[in-house]
């Protein structure tokens, strides 16, 4: 089963929507496999968002994701990928189709509600980055 990082950014979560994005996804027929509440340091920043690191928006980036706990999940299913990814809606919340999560609960580029992985190969360098095998229950 196909499987993709998913996190709850600080402002959603803070907000309380996440019960409401969890519903979302497990309506969509996805499964959560891992899930836990955590706050993001610098240096794990660096690590899961090292393509960013140098671009202009960067340093904005980390200091709002390290700013207040989020929550991570892994969730699985068929296409679970690009159809999380459909259902997150474009970066620019401005550009999110309606009824996506992000036309729902974003504000703007950064303070954008969830992140996803956006390819099997980020998926596979990012879970790990979050949650141990034994953390997993696929
Ligand atoms: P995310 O899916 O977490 O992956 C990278 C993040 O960088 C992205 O969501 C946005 O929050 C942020 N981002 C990407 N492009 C820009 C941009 N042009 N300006 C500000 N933030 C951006």
């Amino acid at each position: 089963m196909q499987k993709t990082l998913v996190l709850i950014k600080p402002d959603a979560f803070g907000q309380n929507h996440s019960g409401e994005i969890l519903k979302i996804y497990e309506e969509a027929g996805f499964k959560i496999v891992a899930a836990k509440v955590m706050r993001m340091t610098e240096a794990l920043a660096a690590k899961h968002y090292a393509e960013h690191i140098g671009r202009p928006f960067y340093p904005a980036l980390v200091e709002f994701m390290t700013s207040a706990p989020l929550m991570a999940l892994v969730l699985a299913g068929d296409d679970v990928i690009k159809k999380v990814r459909e259902i997150n809606g474009a970066t620019n919340p401005a550009e999110a189709a309606d009824g996506t999560i992000r036309k729902l609960f974003a504000e703007d580029k950064t303070h954008n509600a969830v992140h996803a992985s956006d390819s099997e190969e980020s998926s596979a360098r990012e879970i790990p980055i979050f949650f141990s095998a034994a953390e997993i229950f696929d």
